[in-house]
């Protein structure tokens, strides 16, 4: 039997309750899969009916000195994580295959970049953006699953398509850490014993900077200070601040806070660049 459907909003709804009845749910990453990855494949396989993951390691996000050469790449190991975290389709495109001879489009979200990873890394999320959209508009997923350790590409995306409009809620999932805390990364696999006994006291850091702000005795800049001299120390970083959750605009003091913020840092250990970030409530 026919329907006929005369208002927007009854329009919507039925749309939405088909989506609901078939979602797929995309996991994008770049490979060399650990926990934090296969924790978005649970979490999706745990709303989702079809849970798509995809490896393609974006010579669009990484910069000329960066990694992109040496960025560890295993898609026989990696494949089996996957199936053994019930992923059902996993897409592993090759660079010309997606990328095409000719790619003439680059997306860029205005606005939030200055700080953080995008000011340290220009084109970054530029690069990031493209490939999602591109993924996006393959894979057509009902729901996409990101990790909020890179919470400002989470912040972008989630951006992105809400000013395009696009058909697809953007899922930010918890950061996953080893024992002693340190946020797991494909990257630690470059970390040398001494790296990694340095890398630890990152989310020390953190944790320590959560805990003076919440007791309001001392300025962002002072906290910031304080945790580079006491637990950073033999590290470079890169940035390290108290920002705005939503809008990531650096914290002024001066201006009354919204509801969030985020206390996030990059750092050098030897040469290996690592990002962390803790959501302080106030
Ligand atoms: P990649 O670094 O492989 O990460 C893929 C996804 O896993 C991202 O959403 C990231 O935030 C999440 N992730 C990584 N480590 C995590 C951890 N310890 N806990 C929770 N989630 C974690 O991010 C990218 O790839 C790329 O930029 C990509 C979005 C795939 C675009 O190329």
């Amino acid at each position: 039997m026919m329907r006929t459907v005369k208002t927007v909003k009854e329009m919507a709804k039925i749309r939405g309750d088909l989506c609901k009845m078939n979602i797929i749910g995309l996991v994008p990453t770049m490979g060399a899969l650990h926990e934090g990855h296969l924790s978005l494949i649970r979490k999706a396989k745990k709303d989702c009916n079809i849970v798509i993951a995809s490896i393609f390691v974006n010579p669009l996000q990484f910069g000329p000195k960066e990694d992109f050469k040496k960025y560890p790449r295993d898609l026989e190991k990696d494949s089996e994580f996957l199936k053994l975290a019930g992923c059902d389709i996993l897409f592993s495109p090759q660079s010309g295959d997606i990328l095409g001879k000719d790619l003439g489009t680059s997306v860029h979200v205005e606005g939030l970049q200055s700080v953080m990873c995008g000011a340290s890394r220009p084109g970054h999320f530029d690069g990031v953006c493209t490939i999602v959209l591109k993924l996006f508009n393959i894979v057509r997923p009902g729901n996409a699953y990101f990790g909020l350790k890179d919470y400002q590409q989470f912040v972008i995306i989630k951006k992105m398509t809400d000013d395009l409009d696009m058909p697809v809620n953007i899922i930010g999932c918890p950061i996953i850490r080893d024992r002693n805390g340190l946020a797991l990364s494909s990257r630690n696999a470059y970390l040398s014993k001494d790296d990694y006994t340095k890398a630890v006291r990152i989310n020390k850091a953190l944790r320590e900077g959560s805990r003076l702000a919440g007791l309001k005795k001392l300025k962002a800049g002072e906290i910031t200070a304080l945790l580079k001299k006491e637990y950073l120390k033999g590290m470079k970083t890169d940035y390290l601040g108290f920002y705005d959750a939503d809008m990531l605009s650096l914290f002024d003091e001066k201006k009354k806070p919204s509801g969030k913020l985020v206390l996030a840092g990059a750092f050098f250990v030897g040469n290996t660049r690592l990002i962390d970030n803790i959501i302080i409530r106030i």
